[in-house]
């Protein structure tokens, strides 16, 4: 089937108590890797690209790569999705470029101002048969260049949600309720520590979710920041060299549980990026003599998409679902 939006995938997952997994891609092995696991596991997928990776792989090389996946995997319904779109002309440029649906993410300005540029992209998305997703809130981490704080990170306000929607006609919205961008999405200060010392993040704010769900009703959410940081890949990273002292991410029962509620799609990058760095890291470390690229990228390929499977099986529920 040649790519589509999120409406109807959105749709079967709100009614069937499910996410989607929205996964970014940089490169071919992640494409693949991702679309393999997607076609055995009969999942629908979106496939995502931020300003950072059309920057390092070039627009038409990502768009050529999903379309090639699209053909090798026809089972499978894909949405090609521009991710954290920071202004009109990066939407128009992806619209305009192949893409189904395109994020406008203005969640660090104004109310008013994130309105009206949430606005002009949903007039000329829709125009052009692409979905839109808009951001209320603001998270903590890194995405892009963009840094911000954990001072600086707001949850989303449940009130403001309906005026939002209504007056951008946007057709999904990402919320802010504890999530954060990249592999230390929590310092150990905010941590507790359960009887085996192990550090347990701050919980989600469910009650901000269920609030903005009671005023959405049948509208799908959107969580962004949404790796778990896998110790596993964590501790491999670390023995093979790696410092990453401290990564921590959102549990799985937590996301499991979103995606039961309104939460519709759910996006993963970093736990993409640990995948690949700690196997390629303990591949180096065991393999000192190998220097062939296509002897290291294979088991990295092949690490995420075992990643990408447990996911959808265990903590998105949408295997079986395309
Ligand atoms: O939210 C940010 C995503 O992880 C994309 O990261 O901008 O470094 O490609 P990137
Ligand atoms: P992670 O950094 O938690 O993988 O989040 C990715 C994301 O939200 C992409 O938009
Ligand atoms: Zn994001």
């Amino acid at each position: 089937m040649p790519l589509v939006t999120t409406t109807e995938m959105f749709k079967k997952a709100y009614d069937g108590g499910y996410a989607v997994g929205a996964f970014n891609v940089n490169n071919m092995e992640i494409v693949q890797g991702i679309t393999e696991a997607c076609q055995e596991q009969h999942a629908p997928v979106v496939l995502q690209v931020s300003k950072g990776a059309r920057a390092y792989a070039n627009h038409t090389y990502l768009v050529k790569m999903v379309e090639a996946a699209v053909k090798e995997c026809p089972d499978v319904p894909i949405a090609l999705h521009l991710d954290h779109g920071p202004d009109f002309e990066t939407c128009k440029s992806c619209i305009d470029g192949g893409f189904t649906s395109v994020m406008i993410d203005c969640s660090s300005k104004p109310f008013d101002e994130n309105v009206e540029i949430t606005k002009k992209v949903v007039e000329y998305a829709h125009a052009h048969g692409v979905v839109v997703e808009a951001e209320l809130g603001t998270l903590a981490g890194v995405e892009d260049d963009v840094k911000v704080s954990a001072e600086d990170s707001s949850y989303t306000h449940p009130e403001e949600v309906e005026e939002f929607v209504t007056r951008t006609g946007c057709d999904s919205l990402a919320i802010a309720i504890g999530t954060s961008h990249g592999a230390y999405k929590f310092t150990p200060e905010q941590c507790t520590r359960n009887e085996k010392g192990i550090l347990v993040p701050p919980p989600l704010r469910f009650d901000v979710l269920e609030e903005v769900s009671k005023r959405l009703p049948g509208f799908p959410i959107v969580l962004h920041g949404s790796s778990s940081v896998p110790q596993n890949f964590v501790d491999m990273i670390n023995a093979h060299g790696g410092k990453m002292p401290d990564a921590i991410g959102i549990p799985e029962e937590e996301l499991r549980k979103a995606a039961s509620m309104s939460v519709c799609k759910i996006n993963i990058d970093s736990d993409i990026r640990l995948a690949i760095t700690a196997t390629i890291r303990e591949y180096f470390d065991e393999h000192p003599d190998h220097f062939d690229p296509r002897q290291y990228l294979k088991p990295a390929r092949q690490a995420v998409k075992d990643m990408v499977a447990h996911k959808l099986i265990h903590v998105l529920g949408c295997n079986g679902k395309a």
